[in-house]
């Protein structure tokens, strides 16, 4: 694979606490304050060889060899970490986005069949080698945009055969993409009308998921026109009995007790809570489960942002993705989501890059891989245009980064 340097950068490493001599295993997701705190070297250099990075410190390297960037004071970064997508389907929602622009709800859409379960009926059709082909494409997208590590979820099959079909299809185009791929079992994603009971029978699936594709998690969406709260937390208790970690959607629409159920039963993370009441928040604040903010389907649907500033400031640990998907976000770009969550969450520039980094690996279990700069880590990095990482959440709709490297290979060269 070679050896590449990045000299002449201002680091942000994410590496913020290295100085304890902790390792990134033992400092988890940051809470609160400390996810303001960035590690920034102002004048260094990132050194990469065989994948793997081998040296992060300021002025030049000892030694240049290999391929060099010249950052030329430019901001160099961990490549962002996308926690929350649902990228792996089939068909699209164009109808849906004009019933949206003539009044009709998210949530009334779903009632009457249509939304997640037009994209259930089509991604039911399509072959696995169908659905790794457009997810591969969409992931190489991604990765342009300096996404370096991403999620991607099921739960557009909604019975065992085809939820398999995607978790198949998710880990083919995982083999052929330069990403760090991790899927996620969404089968509690809705409730198909023929058959009133897959939440049941889902709960019973947890067993073979964690047979068959080991490490990968459970998820569900806890909503009036999902699933209830004692429907996920049957899944939950399967998912805590098999040691499957467990992710909830909830408080996207309504506040019904999913987040507390999600705390319970030790989710990882909770994503959405655009309706989150204070008691949530306040829980949330005090215990490990991270808040996943999704703010682009609120861009795209409308309503109330989460409130990321009153998470943060009681002491949760946030973190940012773009819950890329073909109906409530249809969106590729975690620049625009970690905007989003600075301007309508209330996020710092800070605690986004730490909400899209640090926070986004350790809600995936994959922060002792990714998330920061640090000597022995994957070699993901991202050149920003600029030489302030405010910019970043400044700007909106581009530039993508100038430089990506993955896995210590340069993506894209552009100038
Ligand atoms: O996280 N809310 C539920 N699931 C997705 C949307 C999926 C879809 O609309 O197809 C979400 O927003």
């Amino acid at each position: 694979m070679g050896t590449l340097s990045i000299i002449n950068a201002r680091v942000v490493t994410m590496n913020a606490r290295a100085h304890n001599g902790n390792t990134a295993a033992q400092i988890g997701a940051r809470h609160g304050a400390a996810m303001s705190d960035l590690g920034v070297i102002e004048n260094g250099h990132v050194c990469m060889r065989d994948g793997v990075i081998t040296s992060v410190a300021p002025g030049q390297p000892a030694s240049l060899v290999g391929e060099v960037i010249d950052a030329g004071g430019r901001v160099c970064m961990p490549a962002l970490i996308d926690c929350h997508t649902h990228l792996c389907f089939a068909g699209n929602r164009w109808s849906e986005w004009e019933q949206l622009r003539a009044g009709e709800s998210y949530e009334s859409i779903l009632a009457a069949g249509g939304g997640i379960m037009s994209t259930v009926r089509a991604t039911k059709q399509a072959t696995v080698t169908a659905l790794a082909q457009e997810l591969g494409d969409r992931l190489r997208a991604l990765a342009n945009l300096g996404v370096g590590s991403v999620e991607v979820k099921s739960g557009y099959g909604l019975d065992w055969q085809s939820e398999m079909k995607m978790l198949n299809a998710i880990g083919e185009a995982a083999k052929n993409s330069p990403q760090l791929v991790v899927a996620t079992c969404l089968g509690g994603h809705a409730i198909p009308a023929d058959n009133t009971a897959w939440p049941e029978q889902f709960a019973a699936h947890v067993a073979d998921l964690a047979r068959q594709f080991p490490g990968v998690a459970v998820d569900a969406f806890c909503e009036r026109s999902a699933l209830s709260v004692q429907q996920c937390r049957e899944i939950f208790a399967q998912a805590k009995k098999f040691n499957v970690t467990r992710r909830l959607h909830t408080d996207q629409f309504n506040s019904m007790g999913g987040v507390a159920m999600a705390i319970e039963c030790g989710a990882t993370t909770v994503d959405h809570l655009e309706a989150a009441d204070e008691n949530s928040i306040t829980a949330l604040a005090q215990s490990k489960t991270i808040a996943v903010l999704l703010p682009c389907s609120v861009y795209a649907l409308g309503g109330a942002y989460a409130r990321g500033r009153s998470m943060i400031d009681q002491g949760a640990a946030v973190a940012v993705a773009s819950n890329a998907n073909p109906g409530s976000a249809p969106t590729i770009d975690m620049r625009f989501a970690m905007h989003l969550a600075v301007r309508h969450c209330g996020l710092s520039t800070n605690e986004a890059l730490t909400a899209a980094t640090w926070n986004a690996a350790c809600a995936l279990g994959i922060e002792t891989k990714v998330g920061s700069l640090q000597v022995g880590k994957r070699a993901d990095a991202i050149v920003l245009e600029e030489r302030d990482e405010r910019a970043l959440t400044h700007g909106f709709a581009g530039p993508p980064p100038r430089h990506v490297v993955l896995a210590g290979k340069l993506m894209s060269y552009r100038h």
